[in-house]
C-alpha cells in the first residue's frame, strides 16, 4: 500500500473509534494535516452524530467546514472525549514529535483538554527515539535568535522554517518556527520541560508530557491499535 492508502485506512479506523466510543452530541477535537484530513474525510458520514468539532488550525477549520461540520471555539467547550490526529514521530511510549505543518501550539491546547488522544500513523513515523525528525518550536520573532543560541547549546541544530519565497513561515498564531535538528531525544518528557522554560518559546512540538493514549498504526498487514501506559 501506498503511504497515503495507509493515511486513509487510519483515518477511517479513527472515525470506525470514534463512533463506536464516543456519545451521540458530543463534541470532536480534531488534529491537522494530511492523516487528520483522512479522519475529517471518513467521519464526515456520520457527522450528524456530534454537536460539532473543535479545530487545531485554519486549514483544519476550513476542511471541517467544507464537509459541514459545526465547528466550536474550545471556550464554549466544558469536555472533550476525545482528540483525533496524526503525528511526525510516535515512539513505543506514546510520546511524539508534532508540528511539520505548524500547528503544533492550537494541536496541544486542543489536546491538553481532551481525555482521549488517539494518534493516527502510518507504520512509518513509529521510532525507537524520537529526533530523526526535525523537532518543531514555535517561536515570538524577537526571541529568534536567542532561542537558537540555546538550540545550539544543546546540541540541536537550529533550522528557520521558511516558505518557498523564501520568507519566514508563519504560523495561524503569527509565530515563527524553527526547526531542530541533530537530536536523539532518550528523555523526551524532561527535554519538552527544559524547552518549555526558555523565554520566547510559545510551544515545543514534543508532545511527551501529554502523550497520546492509543495509536491506530497502519501498515500493509492493517491497522493495529496500540495502547500506552501514561
Ligand atoms: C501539524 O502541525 C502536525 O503536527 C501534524 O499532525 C503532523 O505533522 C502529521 O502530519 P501528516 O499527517 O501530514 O504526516
Amino acid at each position: 500500500m501506498t503511504q497515503d492508502e495507509l493515511k486513509q485506512l487510519v483515518g477511517q479506523a479513527a472515525a470506525d473509534y470514534v463512533n463506536a466510543n464516543v456519545a451521540q452530541g458530543e463534541v470532536i477535537g480534531v488534529g491537522t494535516g494530511s492523516t487528520a484530513n483522512c479522519f475529517i474525510d471518513a467521519l464526515a458520514a456520520t457527522k450528524q452524530r456530534y454537536r460539532g468539532a473543535v479545530s487545531s488550525s485554519l486549514a483544519t477549520t476550513a476542511r471541517l467546514q467544507a464537509h459541514g461540520f459545526n465547528v466550536l471555539d474550545l471556550n464554549e467547550i466544558e469536555t472533550l472525549p476525545v482528540y483525533v490526529d496524526g503525528a511526525d514521530e510516535i515512539d513505543y511510549r506514546g510520546a511524539m514529535i508534532k508540528g511539520g505543518g505548524g500547528a503544533l501550539t492550537r494541536e496541544k491546547i486542543v489536546a491538553s483538554v481532551a481525555t482521549v488522544f488517539v494518534c493516527i500513523a502510518d507504520i512509518s513515523k513509529r521510532v525507537e527515539v524520537l529526533g530523526q525528525f526535525p523537532l518543531p518550536l514555535e517561536v515570538v520573532p524577537m526571541a529568534r535568535t536567542a532561542i537558537g543560541r540555546q538550540v545550539l547549546a544543546l546540541g540541536g541544530v537550529p533550522v528557520v522554517r521558511v516558505k518557498p519565497d523564501g520568507s519566514p513561515f508563519l504560523t495561524d498564531n503569527g509565530n515563527e518556527i524553527i526547526d531542530v535538528k541533530g537530536l536523539r531525544i532518550y528523555d523526551p518528557r524532561a527535554l519538552e520541560a527544559q524547552i518549555n522554560a526558555w523565554p520566547g518559546v510559545v510551544t515545543v512540538g514534543l508532545f511527551a508530557q501529554r502523550g497520546a493514549n492509543l495509536c491506530l498504526l497502519g501498515s500493509d498487514t492493517g491497522v493495529k491499535r496500540v495502547d500506552y501506559a501514561g
